[in-house]
């Protein structure tokens, strides 16, 4: 078993590991020589494709965090209104879709149940279904009308890590291709992206080695945290929420995400002295950057007592005052940056569970597929 995970304490802290190869594997022989993507293998005819007018996401639980970040590129990307949805609530509300639809249905094992329901449900309507997976040859895959799988290869652990990044991967992939195939004026910013895309893996190597070790401490310092918060924004929220669905899963803290804006509209109520909060900042750079914004919330609970842990880009010298603690991460294109963002709050929730004594790769309750509805 020690074997099986490569030297590791646990299959989770290897599939943390495993999570450059992964992100590098999964954008593997996508590209042609022109650097234009070539997903063949989706096998779905290029009209349906130029003709949809709506995508809708479905999928539970960590791959629906993928889904959330792919809305925030796809829209961007394509101009196509994209919807996201877990499963099992699309299924039974009577949702609009038809011919003109594609369906995502993101699910690492192909085999959650409530995912399938809802495949079979959009096929049923006529829309168009295409699955990003990591198992092949399994149900959701095998009932959808194309598929892209992730390599990430086999996950172990309970709770998803490696494959949330290749699902998070495959849906840029995606989401370019589709901007490529219907795009006019688009093509070099696709290659531009996609040459971004290929200098993650070497960006989630560099974090492996100089932020794990920060990362595993702060986990000790806070081992006995009875609740965490977690803020971000714009493509940071789906981010903060998988940070806490993290923590929840592993270490069995009370954990919430919330959106960095909606923060004054309520859960600011929740800050008192002592309250641990991540924060996910921005980058600075672009056009449309929130960066001043997540700092102004940063300012926001740390004046009523919070202790900040602060995740933010290299070079960004500007939270330094604001935070307890600031998690740097290489510099990434906005979109892409969830790649990157992600891996510290695993860390985080991976190094605190095991400080509790507690399994990380089978936590209590959890079911690595959940066969039933
Ligand atoms: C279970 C697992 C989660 C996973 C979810 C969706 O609840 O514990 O880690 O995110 O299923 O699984 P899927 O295989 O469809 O991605």
């Amino acid at each position: 078993a020690a074997a099986e995970k490569g030297g590791y304490d646990s299959f989770m802290e290897k599939e943390i590991h495993d999570q450059p190869q992964a992100v590098a594997d999964t954008l593997l022989g996508r590209t042609d020589a022109e650097g234009r993507l070539v997903l063949d293998e989706m096998n779905i005819d290029e009209s349906v494709l130029k003709s949809i007018d709506k995508i809708v996401v479905i999928a539970c639980g960590t791959a629906s965090y993928a889904g959330q970040v792919a809305r925030y590129a796809i829209e961007h990307w394509c101009r196509i209104p994209t919807e996201v949805e877990l499963a099992h609530e699309f299924r039974y509300r009577d949702p609009v879709v038809n011919e003109k639809t594609l369906v995502v249905a993101v699910s690492q094992s192909g085999e959650t149940m409530d995912t399938i329901m809802a495949v079979r449900h959009a096929r049923e309507q006529g829309a168009k279904v295409i699955a990003i997976c990591n198992t092949n040859g399994s149900t959701i895959p095998r009932e959808s009308d194309a598929a892209l799988y992730t390599h990430a290869g086999p996950e172990i652990a309970v709770a998803s890590t490696k494959a949330f990044l290749a699902q998070i991967t495959a849906c840029y992939l995606l989401g370019l291709y589709l901007a490529q195939l219907r795009g006019n004026k688009f093509a070099d910013e696709v290659r531009a992206i996609l040459d971004e895309l290929h200098q993650i893996p070497a960006k989630l190597s560099q974090i492996l080695e100089q932020t794990k070790g920060q990362v595993q401490d702060l986990a000790l310092r806070y081992s006995e945290a009875g609740s965490v918060l977690f803020l971000g924004r714009h493509v940071g929220f789906p981010v903060a929420l998988e940070g806490a669905l993290k923590l929840k899963e592993l270490a069995y803290i009370h954990a919430e995400g919330f959106a960095a804006g909606e923060l004054k509209h309520g859960p600011i109520a929740l800050i008192e002295e002592g309250q641990l909060v991540f924060i996910i900042v921005p980058s600075k750079r672009g056009r449309d950057s929130l960066h001043a914004k997540v700092i102004s919330n940063i300012q926001e609970v740390r004046a009523r007592g919070a202790n900040t842990l602060v995740i933010a880009e290299e070079g960004d010298e500007a939270v330094r005052e604001y935070a307890s603690e600031v998690i740097y991460v290489p510099q990434s294109p906005t979109l892409l940056a969830p790649l990157l963002t992600t891996v510290p709050l695993q860390i985080f929730a991976m190094a605190l569970a095991t400080s509790k004594g507690l399994d990380v790769d089978q936590p209590r309750n959890l079911a690595k597929s959940v066969t039933v509805e």
